[in-house]
């Protein structure tokens, strides 16, 4: 079988590293299109039409079965428009993990972070008023402008972005939220910086695997065999930095660089 990935950036290896432990007997080609990174500041409409393009490129260069949108904010940009004009094509999101917060949460206080886009969606908000209103959980939801780049930049442990986290969090801290919702694949990248600074009991919410069981099911569900080798094929639209690669997937993984989808027709 094989399966495309994409995100802005390096944040949906996170995703592709949980495909990894669970899938066998799968080809993964991963898009980190950084040339238009951070998506979560773009408008709905950028974040369509570059999401079209790459699933576009993979289904005619790689004839992928399966396409996972390794990304929050362009899952809520484009999921519904690529399964519309994908119909036969195995399609997998990632949203917010708020159902299992919802579980998970003993003082009924959850924080969620995410991207300005992914916050301000239509498909956010149908979330929250699924699994959150009928239960007596206060959501505090915070939108982190800028830190998809300071980790694209391999910023982490840094005072800009600690001073970044320190002030999106306080609130959290003050209000003694115990569950926070990681809803950017970026931000498991910056998981210990947030434990730190929370520095509580506190259970961060990552979907990687949720979506690599829900992609099995589906595969399974169209004949594939969980057997054989794994291949993973890395590409990027512009700079990455390498050292988070081999921080996210264990070892150096070279990417190749497409210069563009310019074969792709316009939709
Ligand atoms: N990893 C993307 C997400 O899950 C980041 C989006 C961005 O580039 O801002 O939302």
């Amino acid at each position: 079988m094989k399966v495309g990935v994409f995100d802005s950036g390096l944040g949906g290896l996170t995703v592709v590293r949980s495909i990894l432990d669970l899938l066998k007997g799968v080809e993964i080609f991963y898009i980190a299109d950084t040339k238009h990174a951070p998506y979560g500041e773009k408008s709905k409409d950028e974040i369509l039409s570059y999401s079209l393009d790459i699933t576009d490129y993979f289904i005619r260069v790689h004839h992928i079965d399966a396409l996972v949108i390794a990304c929050n904010t362009a899952t809520s940009a484009a999921i519904e428009t690529i399964r519309k004009q994908y119909p036969n094509l195995i399609v997998v999101g990632t949203e917010p993990g708020i159902k299992p917060a919802i579980e998970k949460t003993r003082s009924g206080k959850v924080g969620v972070l995410a991207t300005p886009a992914t916050l301000s969606g239509e498909k956010y908000q149908q979330l929250v008023d699924k699994h959150a209103k009928e239960k007596s959980v206060m959501l505090y939801e915070q939108a982190c402008p800028g830190l998809v780049s300071q980790i694209e930049q391999g910023k982490v442990e840094h005072p800009t972005t600690e001073k970044m986290l320190e002030t999106w969090l306080h609130p959290m801290r003050q209000a003694q939220v115990d569950t926070i919702v990681l809803g950017c694949t970026h931000y498991p990248l910056v998981s210990h910086v947030i434990e730190k600074i929370m520095s509580c009991d506190l259970s961060l919410i990552h979907t990687g695997d949720a979506i690599a069981k829900r992609l099995l099911l589906l595969a399974e569900q169209r004949g594939h065999q969980n057997s054989g080798e794994l291949g993973l094929a890395l590409y990027t639209t512009g700079q990455i930095d390498e050292r988070i690669v081999e921080t996210i997937l264990g070892e150096p993984v070279p990417f190749t660089h497409i210069n563009s989808f310019s074969a792709v027709h316009k939709h």
